[in-house]
């Protein structure tokens, strides 16, 4: 099932998730859909509050569909480790039809559980290291606007106002 992604606006997006506490067949439907629906939008990483479900849980496939095995689950993630500086544009498909340039850490050390509760780590450079903090600030109610600057964050909103104004939004 692909659900509509949530936009920016919707408090769903700036409160902290549940902790995702069982591991059975739901879980694993949940996680089905949620690479159904980031593919659909053609994104290459997804968290549960953009579907609007308060979960502790996100699917990344920095690849989009190349490789089956870069297909990662995140469910309770927490990031132990960060090094470096890298500068890339980012987006969000909450947030679509913008991208900013924005430092993030280079290389980044993720502990979570996969869709059947298995804790594990896992070390990703440059993108994959920028999706897994991206998704896991989503997990905490964070988005990406609360890194930019305050001139560039207001910006932006200004600009979705409009949007939302002209009905264009949401
Ligand atoms: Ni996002």
């Amino acid at each position: 099932m692909i659900y509509p992604i949530v936009k920016y606006g919707n408090p769903v997006l700036e409160k902290p998730a549940e902790p995702v506490t069982e591991f059975g067949d739901d879980l694993k439907k949940l996680v089905e859909d949620m690479f159904e629906s980031m593919y659909a939008a053609r994104g290459v990483g997804l968290a549960a509050p953009q579907i609007g479900i308060s979960k502790r849980l996100a699917v990344i496939d920095i690849t989009f569909k190349e490789d089956p095995n870069a297909r990662l689950v995140l469910a309770n993630p927490e990031i132990i480790h960060k090094e470096g500086r890298h500068k890339q544009s980012e987006g969000c498909l909450s947030i679509p039809e913008f991208r900013e340039e924005l430092s993030r850490a280079k290389k980044v050390t993720v502990r979570a559980q996969d869709e059947n509760g298995k804790w594990f780590e896992k070390t990703g450079e440059e993108l994959l290291a920028r999706a897994f903090l991206h998704e896991t600030d989503h997990l905490n109610g964070k988005l990406y606007l609360s890194h930019l600057s305050a001139l560039k964050r207001d910006l932006i909103k200004r600009k979705i106002r409009k949007l939302v104004k002209a009905g264009e939004w949401g």
